[in-house]
């Protein structure tokens, strides 16, 4: 049968399984793939050092994205940070949405993807898990990458950036009204992945 392209807008808080999610999907279907946190994650990596907040958002260009720090738990408590400031948000609105519409399919995941920068997107999804569980496997994740942690740490940054993410004036983290809430504290990924790809596949079947 024909795959037919759409936008799956993926959100949720750090380390509740969309990323994995949101790649298993793109793969599946032959969509682009967007991480949208790895944007204010390469702005962090600019601020911290020394560059301004909009200036490095402004900037912003593919190479950047491919820096290996991206990944490392100081960048990501500073991407929550600069994430809060509207002028950031605003430079990183075009390309995220001509991403989004692009012809053959697309798949981003993020904070404010189904609220703010797809809100007309076919397929929304919110993936969450209880901050103990996401701190387990980010403290894994990063350990297995000869990061050192400590798991209290990891739950701590989760519980910052959480409360950040969703206190924020600006596109907070929360779920659309038409998103589909997963909860996968104790779902195996196969099966969160096995659910996005029914709804996106039910959504198909409708057009
Ligand atoms: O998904 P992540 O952990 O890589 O995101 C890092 C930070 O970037 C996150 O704490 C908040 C911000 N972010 C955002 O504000 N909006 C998005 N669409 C994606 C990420």
């Amino acid at each position: 049968r024909e795959i037919r392209a759409l936008t799956v807008a993926i959100d949720g808080p750090a380390a509740a399984g969309k990323g994995t999610v949101a790649k298993a999907v793109a793969a599946h279907f032959g969509f682009a793939h967007l991480d949208t946190g790895l944007l204010y994650r390469a702005v962090a990596a600019k601020t911290l050092t020394g560059m301004d907040p909009e200036t490095a958002a402004r900037g912003l260009a593919p190479a950047d994205l491919e820096d290996p720090t991206l990944r490392n738990p100081d960048v990501a408590q500073e991407a929550s940070k600069v994430a809060v400031i509207p002028a950031v948000r605003a430079a990183l609105v075009r390309f995220q949405r001509s991403f989004a519409t692009r012809a053959g399919g697309a798949v981003l995941d993020g904070r404010d993807i189904g609220t703010v920068i797809c809100p007309d997107a076919p397929v929304k999804l919110f993936v969450t898990a209880s901050p103990e569980v996401r701190a387990q496997r980010r403290f894994a994740e990063l350990t297995g990458k000869g990061i050192e942690v400590t798991y209290e740490s990891v739950l701590e940054d989760v519980h910052q950036r959480d409360l950040r993410d969703m206190s924020r004036d600006q596109a907070p983290l929360k779920p659309a009204d038409d998103a589909k809430q997963i909860d996968t504290t104790e779902m195996a990924i196969e099966d969160a992945i096995a659910a996005a790809v029914a709804l996106v596949e039910a959504k198909q079947a409708e057009r």
